[in-house]
């Protein structure tokens, strides 16, 4: 029988402090301005409260959702919206929030398609890298932790809709126990 283990890999007082950090840059790099956190679900949704809360300019949030087509589009970086911003971009100074860049092909095509809604500034915002498994370039303005290529979970992540509401980062590992008789 398989069974699921998870191993910690950012605990949650590492992440406490680094999202502090991220969102004191933030509010440096737009002072006097505000800024539209535009929150990509579900992932995202832990980790852009967390970073709001900590951003001392005006904030306002917005929501969308994304899922890829079919393994054959999917090289093309073509995603489907499932759930779109409810507030038009224009003039705002847009960050969008991921938890996780893996090859680049969902925030680029997510680049394209908000660029179009004449953003006054638009930078992205992602908790966790994982450099190695790039494939589409994508402009990374302000990274949480670069990590090793392992599927990780916690923290908004998931494993087939599982484990989000971790409060850390941990990888899934998958243990082989002898089945009892
Ligand atoms: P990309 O288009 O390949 O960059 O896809 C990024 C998306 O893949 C993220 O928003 C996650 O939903 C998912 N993803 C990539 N790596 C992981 C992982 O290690 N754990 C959980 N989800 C992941
Ligand atoms: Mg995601």
């Amino acid at each position: 029988m398989m069974t699921e283990k998870i191993r910690v890999m950012i605990p949650e007082k590492e992440l406490d402090s680094r999202i502090e950090e991220m969102g004191k840059r933030i509010s440096e790099d737009f002072a006097g301005e505000a800024v539209h956190l535009v929150c990509i679900l579900k992932g995202s949704a832990f980790f852009v409260c967390e970073l709001a809360k900590r951003i001392t300019v005006p904030v306002t949030l917005d929501f969308m959702q994304v899922s890829s087509y079919g393994a054959e589009t999917r090289s093309s970086g073509v995603v489907r919206l499932s759930k779109d911003l409810d507030e038009p971009l224009n003039d705002k100074n847009v960050i969008i929030v991921e938890d996780i860049i893996d090859s680049g092909r969902t925030l680029s095509h997510l680049v394209k398609l908000l660029g179009q809604r004449k953003p006054r500034t638009m930078s992205i915002c992602t908790l966790l890298d994982k450099p190695s498994r790039r494939v589409v370039d994508v402009e990374v303005k302000y990274t949480g932790f670069q990590i090793p290529d392992e599927f990780v979970v916690g923290y908004g992540l998931d494993f087939d809709q599982k484990y989000r509401n971790l409060p850390y980062i941990g990888v899934l590992e998958f243990d082989k126990q002898e089945e009892e008789s």
